[in-house]
């Protein structure tokens, strides 16, 4: 992954969406932000979500995370690692029989929300990283993660890119947190349309900030069955959540 084709293939796409000069204020501001978040204050803020990492002898944290790959979250999506309560209480709503899923996270970061899907009885656990650094520290999490409360051993980490994954024809529970911009979020979704279409099933979306809602509520065949302002829930055709959270 270059810092150089990213920051190219960003310029030129952001040229076509807004022009030269609000691509150019928006280059500025994410290169200001980018320097401010490298002080020493802010980076120990970062630790702010290390509890995890200290209670399962992990590295999921967002603090350690290198100058390069932080720079280039600035252009694709920044690594954030999903909080643990709040990803129980998304998973904990669905009321399904999890071993009949699959579970897929779209941009899995150093893989931590598939360490915590590993507590529940999925069939298998899948997570696409775009950035090849994360990518091996999501590997090294997965063969390090021991944990008494385990209940999914089948857990793969890929990389690559979320708007070239190829859903498995299998009940799914997809996970996204914000890993994408609109166009991108767009193509993946018409992706798993094509793939429901092709092969009905019962499929989940669990969309942790929500900020590009308007992507799903065009969906012809995802309805929101349910959420809070920190997350929706989507699902194929006859799905429904017994409980509202
Ligand atoms: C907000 S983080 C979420 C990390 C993880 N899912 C979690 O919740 O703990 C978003 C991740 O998406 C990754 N990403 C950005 N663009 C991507 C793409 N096109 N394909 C796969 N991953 C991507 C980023 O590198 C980042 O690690």
């Amino acid at each position: 992954m270059s810092l150089g084709r990213t920051l190219r293939q960003w310029w030129h796409e952001g040229l076509g969406r807004e022009g030269c000069l609000r691509t150019l204020r928006r280059l500025v501001a994410a290169l200001w932000e980018f320097a401010r978040e490298s002080m020493p204050e802010q980076r120990r803020r970062r630790y702010g979500d290390v509890e995890y990492d200290w209670d399962h002898r992990v590295d999921t944290t967002s603090a350690t995370v290198g100058w390069r790959d932080r720079l280039l979250g600035k252009f694709l999506s920044p690594y954030q690692a999903t909080e643990p309560a709040l990803f129980r209480e998304m998973l904990e709503s669905l009321k399904i029989d999890f071993s009949e899923f699959t579970f897929v996270d779209l941009g899995s970061g150093k893989g931590r929300v598939l360490l915590m899907a590993a507590d529940f009885p999925f069939r298998r656990i899948v997570g696409v990283e775009l950035l090849p650094g994360l990518h091996r520290v999501a590997q090294g999490n997965i063969s390090k993660y021991k944990s008494d409360s385990q209940r999914c051993f089948a857990v793969e980490a890929v990389c690559g890119d979320a708007r070239e994954f190829a859903f498995p024809p299998e009940p799914t529970v997809l996970y996204l947190f914000n890993p994408l911009p609109e166009a991108g979020l767009v193509e993946v979704v018409a992706r798993l349309e094509q793939s429901l279409g092709e092969n009905p099933r019962p499929v989940y979306v669990l969309y942790h900030n929500p900020l590009l809602e308007s992507v799903f509520s065009s969906s012809t065949l995802l309805r929101k069955i349910g959420g809070t302002q920190q997350y929706s829930i989507y699902a194929s055709g006859g799905m429904r959540l017994e409980r509202l959270p």
